[in-house]
């Protein structure tokens, strides 16, 4: 186990913000997480894990012990009449799982192309599109405990998934107290592919490519190809420009808090939940009060989709956390005053 100390962090954090890690330790197989934890120094320090840093702000160096997930491979663990179940490990790019599923025949992750990110953050944030979230093809996965260096598995129940939640983004959570946010490390994820497989075609934009092309029937590598172009026309690729892909979430309210809403602003983008609340569109809320294209210093509104914060700045001059973080407060107080509502931002601050 090598502790690389200064590490620049640039390349590893999809906004492109300048920081470095203090101490950063490659992780690329289970017992180097193993050695960091029986490590006299090492055990005692506050650890970060870093994934593919596509869902974080860097404010400055990170002093906590950085933990790049670099663990590698994809397989078939088993094949049953009504299912694949697949295993990735943490350290792969979640859209190279989407397509190898795919390049075998196994569908189900469709939807969810061209998310950025690895497979260890995709159930930290339980991400999703188009219908579809990870929970919906989540099997179970392993991880290790940053404190007792024990390895352990999650079903879908004990992950607790929720909108871009899960136990792994709380310090402690619910009565019986279980949170793992800091504390763990997710090594492997595996997922169920059904054999009855059938299109999740209920959105908006996947509707409109239906009457584009005349497919009413398409097969999950055409829904593939949909969702990669649907996200490459409205989402910033971060390797050109830095982002960090949706910065707040859509909130949900009541339905009298919407219609109080839609009295003052009719126009408003709104959907009807299962549970009879109501999702606000945060990119129409943020749009509507005029943030496209604005900046502070070199952190963006980007043009073609409020939701979305970007680095104008580029390699070069890259924006910095903080003019990321005072934009999205702006933003936050702004949409308050004229809405009412309270946005709660989608990326860990670091
Ligand atoms: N809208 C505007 N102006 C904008 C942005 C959006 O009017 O600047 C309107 C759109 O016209 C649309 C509505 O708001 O009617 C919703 O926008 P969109 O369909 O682009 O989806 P979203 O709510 O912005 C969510 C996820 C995305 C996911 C897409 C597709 C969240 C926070 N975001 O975006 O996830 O890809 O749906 O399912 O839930 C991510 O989490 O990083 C992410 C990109």
């Amino acid at each position: 186990m090598l502790v690389e100390p200064n590490t620049p962090l640039q390349s590893y954090n999809s906004f492109g913000i300048s920081a470095k890690a203090l101490k950063l330790v490659r992780v690329h197989t289970e017992a180097d997480v193993y050695a960091v934890v029986a490590d006299e120094t090492l055990r005692s320090q506050p650890k970060f894990v870093l994934g593919g840093g596509s869902n974080i702000v860097l404010t400055g160096d990170v002093k906590p012990l950085v933990l790049k997930v670099e663990i590698k491979g994809m397989r078939l663990v088993e094949e049953t009449d009504k299912a694949w179940v697949v295993e990735a490990a943490a350290g792969e790019k979640w859209h190279d799982l989407v397509a190898w599923t795919l390049d075998n025949d196994w569908p189900g992750l469709e939807n969810m192309a061209l998310i950025p990110g690895s497979v260890g953050a995709s159930p930290v944030q339980n991400i999703g599109a188009y219908g579809v979230e990870l929970q919906d093809r989540f099997h179970s996965l392993d991880a290790v405990d940053l404190t007792t260096g024990q390895t352990f598995s999650l079903n879908a129940a004990q992950c607790a998934f929720g909108y871009r939640d899960s136990v792994f983004k709380h310090e402690s959570s619910g009565p019986n107290g279980l949170g793992l946010a800091g504390k763990a490390l997710i090594t492997r994820v595996r997922f169920l592919l059904r054999k009855d497989w059938k299109p999740v075609l209920g959105y908006l934009d996947l509707e409109r490519k239906m009457a584009e092309t005349g497919i009413s029937n398409p097969t999950a590598q055409q829904i593939f190809e949909w969702v990669c172009a649907i996200r490459k026309a409205k989402l910033p690729d971060p390797a050109v420009i830095g982002n960090a892909g949706s910065f707040f979430k859509n909130p949900t309210v009541t339905q009298d808090q919407c219609d109080d809403i839609i009295a003052r602003e009719p126009k408003v983008v709104h959907y009807l939940l299962d549970d009879g609340r109501i999702k606000l569109a945060a990119g129409w809320l943020i749009d509507a009060c005029g943030w496209k294209g604005k900046t502070v210093g070199n952190a963006g509104v980007y043009e073609k989709q409020a939701l979305v914060l970007v680095n104008v700045g580029g390699k070069e001059h890259p924006c910095t956390g903080g003019e990321v973080m005072t934009l999205a407060r702006a933003i936050q107080t702004s949409v308050y005053e004229r809405f009412g509502i309270r946005l709660e931002p989608e990326p860990g601050v670091v």
